[in-house]
């Protein structure tokens, strides 16, 4: 861990944290991941339920997929890693752009967080995009109906459809003192090409237990432990240098 040390040296109290995070930082909160060893897309064909073409073939079969996330979602909790790294607002300024659809880090005390791939405790209208509500409980039924009585659909953004907060998401990393990934395996775009939006000066941290593609960054630091482990080193670390120095 010493050796991250280097990286905070020109942190200040107010500077801006972004944290890039995936599947990988709610794993331990009993969310699988989509790419790991029993995960997701292992279960689930992608094509079958996460395509706007699984959607049109078979909408209920989809709208069950995730009505037995959004299920599982109400029924597991924020852990050490989303807690921690809500704990790293006390000093600096820090934005969340995540790539999970889960609320587990507003669960977890996290202020601000933008959903790249949409949030699963919302649905929107299949006709109108900007009507979006909020789900009570975690059933969409085809039932339901949109102020203009189109059928909702879960909104989350599925392969092939736009990621409507790419931009936004760009300008927060470009803006950003050091970047913190977490739990990503970095291998869907857009959002894995963030990491390059940051400027060549500023430290990049991951921290996940698997291999990761780093080629091509330059200041990055591998930390290969889990999530609650790896990120409350890390805050404890950052939060105990500011106090030193
Ligand atoms: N702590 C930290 N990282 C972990 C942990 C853990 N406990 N367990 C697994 N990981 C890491 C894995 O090593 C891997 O690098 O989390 C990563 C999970 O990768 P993916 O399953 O590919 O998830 P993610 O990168 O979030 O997927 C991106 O793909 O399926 C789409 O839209 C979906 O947002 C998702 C996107």
């Amino acid at each position: 861990m010493n050796s991250v040390f280097p990286y905070m040296r020109n942190l200040r109290p107010g500077c801006r944290i972004v944290v890039l995070s995936g599947a990988g930082v709610s794993q331990e909160s009993g969310l699988a991941t989509f790419r790991d060893n029993n995960g997701l897309w292992e279960e689930h064909d992608v094509y079958e339920v996460a395509t706007p073409e699984a959607w049109s073939r078979n909408p209920e079969l989809v709208q069950r997929f995730y009505n037995a996330r959004r299920k599982q979602l109400l029924e597991v909790f924020p852990n050490d890693a989303h807690k921690y790294l809500a704990k790293l607002e006390e000093v600096f300024e820090v934005v969340v752009v995540t790539q999970n659809v889960d609320d587990l880090h507003e669960r977890g005390g996290s202020s601000n967080v933008v959903h790249l791939h949409g949030e699963l405790r919302k649905s929107r209208s299949t006709l109108d995009e900007s009507l979006v509500y909020d789900v009570d409980g975690w059933e969409i039924t085809m039932e339901e109906r949109c102020e203009k009585g189109s059928v909702l659909r879960p909104h989350v953004v599925w392969f092939g459809e736009m990621v409507p907060m790419i931009e936004e998401a760009a300008s927060i990393v470009q803006s950003a003192d050091l970047l913190l990934v977490v739990g990503t395996s970095l291998s869907v775009y857009p959002a894995a090409g963030l990491l390059h939006e940051a400027s060549s000066d500023v430290p990049v941290i991951l921290i996940d237990p698997g291999e990761l593609n780093t080629s091509g960054l330059r200041n990055v630091h591998h930390i290969r432990e889990k999530a609650t482990v790896g990120v409350k080193n890390l805050v404890l670390k950052m939060l105990e240098y500011q106090k030193d120095s």
